[in-house]
């Protein structure tokens, strides 16, 4: 009879006659269970709900029973296999995330300003003339403005005139922003990404970070400028840092240095600096003759690559695990 073979079957170990079997009772085109529902369409319309549900739970155990029997001779199926887990192995290890190593660097700098007196703001990266040139004393001929040099956007600005619009070239925008909003003084600094079409290689990127230091007062000197970069500089590369200053210009500082960082028997330049110009300190409103102060902008790239032996600026972008894991 079918319900003797079916025992028979279900407690046999031969895979071969198992499947046979299942394929007998539960085979999509002929099965006996197949023929078992077509007879559901002969049941009266009354009992069909009560027929459907019985032949449903018929259908359920039997492939049930099937399944069981398949695992007792695979040797345990899914079931058998956790609990033949070997709690002994090593674990597999979870892979973490990491800071970017300039996000590190940018936490770093911004503790080490901090506990000079140095609040960190920040600025928007889009931009307009006002910000990122006229408020800086770069006239509106100056090369500084060049379309080559600036990610220009295609919309104008609705403050200051509707002039243009770019991703900042630099984060002395951040000055003006700030002095604008508040009386002096002022001792703030900002680290943020900027923006310029330079071409690509182990030294230039077309975005890459400035920290932006400003401090404005009554009575500020050069000197004072050069005691906070030589303070910053050795906390942050180590107590052999010495600090140089090289005559330079930029419109919004007078005078103008370049400012070098020496390290492990190099000279290395880390960005401009100097006393804010009285056209800057005009433009926003305050009185040059009352007040002074002092301006700096380094690259904070340089400053991480300098610290960590990087060689290539290109590692720090271009989101290769097994080089940011390292930090
Ligand atoms: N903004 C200048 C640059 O990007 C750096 C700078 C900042 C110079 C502040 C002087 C004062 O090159």
């Amino acid at each position: 009879s079918a319900s003797k073979r079916f025992e028979d079957a279900i407690n046999q170990t031969d895979h071969q006659v198992l499947e046979e079997t299942r394929v007998e009772f539960l085979g999509a085109k002929s099965g006996k269970l197949k023929e078992a529902q077509k007879g559901l369409g002969k049941v009266a319309k009354e009992d069909k709900p009560a027929a459907g549900k019985r032949f449903n739970e018929v259908k359920t155990r039997l492939e049930e029973l099937f399944q069981s029997a398949a695992d007792v001779i695979t040797g345990g199926g899914k079931k058998g296999k956790v609990e033949a887990l070997d709690v002994t192995l090593p674990g597999i290890r979870p892979r973490l995330g990491h800071v970017h190593p300039i996000t590190q660097t940018i936490d770093e700098l911004k503790d080490i300003m901090g506990r000079l007196g140095f609040s960190a703001v920040e600025g928007p990266e889009i931009e307009d003339d006002w910000h990122n040139f006229e408020a800086l004393n770069i006239p509106l001929e100056h090369p500084a403005r060049d379309p080559l040099d600036n990610f220009y956007l295609n919309i104008a600005a609705a403050s200051h005139g509707g002039g243009n619009q770019l991703l900042r070239s630099q984060t002395s925008t951040v000055q003006i922003r700030v002095m604008e909003d508040n009386e002096p003084p002022i001792r703030i600094v900002s680290l943020g990404r900027v923006y310029r079409p330079d071409e690509i290689d182990a030294t230039h990127y077309a975005m890459f970070h400035q920290i932006e230091g400003l401090l404005v007062d009554t009575n500020v000197t050069m000197a004072d400028l050069k005691y906070v970069l030589r303070l910053f500089a050795s906390s942050y590369l180590g107590g052999d840092v010495e600090i140089r200053f090289r005559p330079s210009f930029f419109p919004f500082t007078e005078p103008s240095v370049e400012v070098d960082m020496r390290w492990q028997d190099t000279w290395l330049e880390f960005g401009g600096a100097g006393m804010v110009d009285p056209n800057v300190l005009k433009a926003v409103g305050y009185d040059p003759e009352k007040v002074t102060g002092f301006a700096f902008g380094l690259g904070v790239e340089r400053l991480c690559m300098r610290r960590h032996g990087i060689n290539d600026i290109r590692y720090l972008y271009d989101s290769n695990t097994k080089f940011l894991a390292q930090f």
